[in-house]
């Protein structure tokens, strides 16, 4: 393990920003990490897939890139398998072994950049299924001490796209192993409208969990940027909840307005929608832009700075605000000057 200064960190995040680590290094392993963790160095940022992250700036200190590898089936029954995966394993290539050993529960959340270590943090979630749904537990360095931790599904505290990691515990662990659930007797989770839509198209009565995949690999191509191709990191802000009151004053002005019923008797509206019918969709400033199909997501069309797109996002914000009334999180993880935030 080397500790190399003033490292790039253009490659490693799927934004295609410019920015360097003031020391980073790389860990294969929980001794690998704790070389280079301990003592605490003062600032330090643990760097996964890169997929989530808005670098603004230069980041002070040490980074460490998770590459803690292995995946693994730790107990099985007839029913289902635990497999455990390393931090730094890619969450498309777990994806693709779970899918290679028949087990069923990640099909739909095929292809979502980032590694296995990231997804914990946020509750990763697409088409229907967040990773709560096949979460078992995971282990985790805890930063300041060098010990390690167990936490369950109960002591990660899941929510939409939120997780204890985003709040008590925000940068105070390292998730060195993940450990899934999955099935062996598989149920689909079809009811996404996409989906199904898809199936059909391909001409697909009885679907498999590979089948699945495929589909939801279809549909996230077709609407996602490849941030190989247009820098981005996914949906830049949480579909916001209102309460019932709100959403039928807003349809009194907006009768399109798209909305789903969640579970505790709020209204979710898609993001993207809002930032549309703000008339954000497609729209560029220099190299920083709304994609032109999903107008969730910001782009990097090149050589964008951190801050221009930050300063887009807040642009976004404060028009939705101004239209709709609704504010919007943002679900990325703003890294850089002290004190850049967005609420
Ligand atoms: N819509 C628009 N205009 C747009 C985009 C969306 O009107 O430009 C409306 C459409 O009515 C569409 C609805 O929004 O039917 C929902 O759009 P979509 O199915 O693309 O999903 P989303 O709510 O925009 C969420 C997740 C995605 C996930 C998809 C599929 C969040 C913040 N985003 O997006 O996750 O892939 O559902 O499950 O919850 C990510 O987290 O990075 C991510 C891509």
């Amino acid at each position: 393990m080397q500790i190399i200064q003033h490292y790039p960190l253009k490659r490693l995040n799927t934004f295609g920003l410019n920015a360097f680590a003031e020391r980073f290094c790389e860990v294969k392993s929980v001794e690998e990490l704790a070389a280079a963790a301990l003592p605490p160095p003062g600032s330090l940022h643990i760097l996964g897939g890169g997929s989530n992250i808005l670098l603004t700036a230069d980041l002070p200190g040490l980074v460490i890139k998770n590459n803690i590898g292995g995946i693994n089936i730790f107990e099985e029954d007839d029913d289902s398998a635990i497999v455990a995966a390393g931090g730094g394993v890619g969450w498309h290539e777990l994806v693709l072994w779970s899918l290679h050993k028949n087990l069923g529960g990640l099909e739909n959340l095929s292809l979502i950049p980032g590694s296995v270590g990231a997804a914990p943090i946020q509750n990763i979630g697409a088409y229907g299924v967040e990773l709560k749904d096949v979460f078992h537990q995971l282990d985790a360095f805890e930063l300041a001490t060098g010990n390690m931790v167990s936490f369950d599904a109960q002591s990660c505290r899941f929510g939409y796209r939120d997780s204890v990691f985003k709040n008590e515990c925000s940068g105070k662990y390292c998730i060195t192993k993940v450990f899934l659930k999955l099935s062996k007797h598989h149920q689909l989770r079809l009811e996404y409208g996409d989906i199904r839509r898809t199936l059909e198209e391909m001409n697909i009565a009885d679907p498999t969990i590979q089948d699945v995949s495929k589909a939801v690999i279809h549909i996230r191509q077709s609407k996602l940027p490849d941030p190989e191709a247009i820098g981005n990191a996914g949906s830049f802000f949480k579909n916001p909840e209102i309460m019932e009151g709100q959403l039928l004053d807003l349809q009194k002005k907006f009768p399109g307005m798209v909305h789903y019923p969640t579970p505790t008797g709020t209204w979710k509206i898609p993001a993207g929608w809002l930032i549309e019918q703000a008339g954000w969709k497609g729209k560029r400033f220099g190299d920083a832009g709304c994609h032109t199909r999903q107008a969730l997501v910001l782009v990097n069309y090149g050589n964008a700075r951190g801050a221009e797109i930050l300063d887009l996002a807040r642009r976004i914000q404060e028009s939705v605000v101004a239209m709709f009334g609704i504010h919007l999180s943002p679900e990325v993880n703003i890294w850089g000057t002290e004190g850049v935030k967005m609420p």
